[in-house]
C-alpha cells in the first residue's frame, strides 16, 4: 500500500458517527446555509482563541481576501508577506488590487524574517502580512513594534497554524484580522472547503459580513461593493464545530508524530524542524531539508513513499507573478530552501507503522547517497 503524505481515511472511520451526524443534523434542520452552524461555529472559533468576532467564509484564500478588503487594504497599496508559501496567500493580495512585496525567510524556522522587513517599507506600504508556516508562528514582536511605528495594519495568515501558540499567545490574535483555511489537510480541516476571518474590530467584522454575501447589510439591498459570495457552507460549518472540540487532541498526536520522526531520524543528516524560542509548534507539516532532496525522493519511490514539497516553486518565480520584477537570486534563502525541503507523512491518525516504515525507508536512502 502506498504511503501517502496525508489521508483523512483512518481519521474518518474513527469519528465516523460524528461526522454523520453533523451532517444529518444540518440536513434535517430546514435551513441549509449561513444558519445555526455556521452561527455556532462563528461563536466557538472566536471564544477558542478569546476573540471577539469570526466570519466564517468559503475559503483561507478568500479569508484572506476579504480580511484585506475590510481593513481597507487595495489598489495603490503594498502588502509586505513572503515568498516561500502557499500561493494562495499572494494570490488573495493580488486579487484586491493590492502589490504583494517579498522579503526573505530564516535559514533555520523557514519564516518570515522580520530584521529584513523595515527595509521593504515604503509610503505605500499598508500592510504586513505574516505567514505561520507548517504550523509554527512568526516572530510577532517586531512585526508589531514596526507596525506601530509605521502607522501599518497586521493581518495573520493561520491557514497552516490552528493552535499554535507565540510566547503562550495563539496565533491569530496579535494583528488587526486573522486568516484560516480549513481545507481538509489543515489542522482543523473540513470535509471540503472553508475558511474563516476572524478580528477584535466589529466595524472590520460588519464589514466581512458584507463582503461574504453579496456585499448586503439586509436581504437583497447591497451596501457596498465589490462584495464576494463567499458563504461558508453550514455542513461543513457543523463538521467543523464537532472537530474544534478535538483540536487540541488533533495537535498532541501531531506532536507525537514529529517528536517520533525526530527520535528516529535525529542522528542522519536530515536538517529536521527547529522550533523557534517561544513557540509552540502544531506540526502541519513537518518539513526536512537535505541538498540532496530530488534523489532520496526518487529512490523513496521504490519503497512505495510519496512525499510532497511545500514548496517547489517560490511564489516570486512563478509567471504568474512576474510582472512583481523579481529576479532570481533577490531571496536568496527561500530560493535554496525550495530545491532542498520535503515533507514527511503528517496527519493525526496517522499509524505508528507508517511512521516507522517512514523512517526507515529514509535511513536507508540516505545510506545510498
Ligand atoms: C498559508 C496558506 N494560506 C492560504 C491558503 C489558502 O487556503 P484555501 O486553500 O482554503 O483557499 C492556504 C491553503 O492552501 C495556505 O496554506
Amino acid at each position: 500500500m502506498t504511503i501517502r503524505v496525508w489521508s483523512y481515511l483512518s481519521e474518518y472511520e474513527k469519528e465516523h458517527a460524528d461526522i454523520i451526524d453533523a451532517v444529518e443534523t444540518v440536513f434535517s434542520s430546514g435551513k441549509l446555509m449561513l444558519s445555526a452552524s455556521v452561527r455556532g461555529f462563528e461563536e466557538e472559533f472566536a471564544a477558542y482563541h478569546g476573540v471577539p468576532h469570526c466570519v466564517g467564509v468559503d475559503n483561507g484564500t478568500n479569508a484572506i481576501k476579504l480580511g484585506l478588503q475590510a481593513l481597507g487594504v487595495g489598489p495603490g497599496d503594498e502588502v509586505i508577506t513572503v515568498s516561500n508559501t502557499a500561493a494562495p496567500t499572494v494570490v488573495a493580495i493580488d486579487a484586491v488590487g493590492a502589490t504583494p512585496v517579498f522579503v526573505d525567510v530564516r535559514a533555520d524556522d523557514y519564516l518570515m524574517d522580520a530584521e529584513q522587513v523595515e527595509a521593504a517599507i515604503t509610503d505605500r506600504t499598508r500592510c504586513l502580512l505574516p505567514v505561520h508556516l507548517y504550523g509554527q508562528a512568526v516572530d510577532m514582536r517586531p512585526l508589531r513594534e514596526l507596525a506601530a511605528k509605521h502607522n501599518l495594519l497586521i493581518l495573520e495568515d493561520c491557514a497552516q497554524a490552528h493552535g499554535a501558540r507565540h510566547h503562550g499567545t495563539l496565533v491569530g490574535t496579535m494583528g488587526d484580522a486573522a486568516a484560516y483555511s480549513f481545507y481538509p489537510t489543515k489542522v482543523l480541516g473540513a470535509y471540503g472547503d472553508g475558511g474563516a476571518t476572524t478580528t477584535s474590530d466589529s466595524e472590520v467584522a460588519r464589514k466581512l459580513r458584507r463582503l461574504r454575501y453579496y456585499g448586503m447589510e439586509d436581504r437583497y439591498y447591497v451596501v457596498e461593493v465589490p462584495a464576494n459570495n463567499s458563504r461558508l457552507d453550514e455542513v461543513q460549518a457543523e463538521i467543523l464545530r464537532r472537530k474544534l472540540g478535538r483540536l487540541d487532541e488533533y495537535i498532541a498526536d501531531r506532536r507525537a508524530v514529529a517528536q517520533r520522526y525526530a527520535e528516529g531520524l535525529e542522528d542522519t543528516d536530515l536538517e529536521l524542524p527547529q522550533v523557534a524560542e517561544n513557540n509552540e509548534h502544531v506540526y502541519y507539516l513537518y518539513v526536512v531539508r537535505h541538498p540532496r532532496r530530488d534523489d532520496i525522493l526518487r529512490r523513496l519511490r521504490t519503497y512505495d513513499i510519496e512525499l510532497n514539497i511545500s514548496y517547489p516553486w517560490p511564489v516570486h518565480t512563478m509567471t504568474g507573478f512576474a510582472h512583481l520584477g523579481y529576479r532570481q537570486g533577490s531571496l536568496p534563502v527561500t530560493e535554496k530552501l525550495a530545491g532542498e525541503i520535503f515533507s514527511l507523512p503528517m496527519y493525526p491518525s496517522l499509524s505508528i507503522d507508517i511512521q516507522d516504515k517512514t523512517i526507515s525507508a529514509l535511513r536507508e536512502v540516505l545510506k545510498t547517497l
